[in-house]
Formats: C-alpha cells, sequence, structure tokens
C-alpha cells in the first residue's frame, strides 16, 4: 500500500505512515520520539500530538480516547492521542502534518537529561 509522507513540526526529517497504521506505531518503527507511558493503550495521555494536516483521513476518535484528551494539556480540536489515531485512507492533502506538543517534548527531554 502507498505509504502517505509525515512531517513533523520542527523536525526536518519526512517520515512516513501507511493506511491502517497508527502514529504511535509509525513513530516507534522510524525512530520519532513520541512519549507512549501506557504501552498505546489508551489509557494516558502522553502520545497526545496535534494533526494539523490530514487529520480527516484518520480513524474516529473513540469515547474513551476523547475522555483521555480532556486530560491532556494543549488540546484543541486537531488533538487525537498518537496510539489511537489510525490512518484510514490516503489524506486529501497528499501529505499527513503532526504538532508534538512542546510540554511533552520538555518532558522527554528531561527524562534523558
Ligand atoms: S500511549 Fe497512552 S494513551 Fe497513547
Amino acid at each position: 500500500m502507498t505509504r502517505i509522507p509525515l512531517r513533523v513540526t520542527g523536525d526536518d526529517r519526512t517520515f512516513s505512515l501507511e493506511p491502517g497504521q497508527s502514529l504511535l506505531e509509525a513513530a516507534m518503527a522510524q525512530g520519532l520520539a513520541l512519549d507512549h507511558a501506557c504501552g498505546g493503550v489508551c489509557a494516558c495521555s502522553t502520545c497526545h500530538v496535534r494533526i494539523t494536516r490530514g487529520l480527516a483521513a484518520f480513524s474516529e476518535p473513540s469515547e474513551d480516547e476523547l475522555d483521555q484528551l480532556d486530560e491532556a494539556r494543549g488540546t484543541g480540536l486537531d488533538s487525537r492521542l498518537g496510539c489511537q489515531a489510525r490512518l484510514e485512507r490516503p489524506p486529501a492533502e497528499g501529505t499527513v502534518e503532526i504538532t508534538i506538543p512542546a510540554w511533552n517534548v520538555n518532558a522527554v527531554r528531561e527524562g534523558h537529561g
């Protein structure tokens, strides 16, 4: 299946995403740091991302996901859990772009610093 280009704000690399794959799966497979404290079972909100391009191509969020996002900081209408948002179809925009909220990135850096 066609791989869709995936860009991350502030990161010069171009990643990719396959239809059916979650953002967390794609991140882990390609060395993109995306926190996932609960291991990807929708029980935390550390994998929160904002999908700034291509959002409509992803699976609909479940009630559980929306509950977790209520707990997350810096959320908006384009917020998703990286472990739950699966690409369902090629996006009309041709690419997917995400932003990993700054406080998440900081938490990761502090954890390794
Ligand atoms: S990794 Fe915990 S909800 Fe996604």
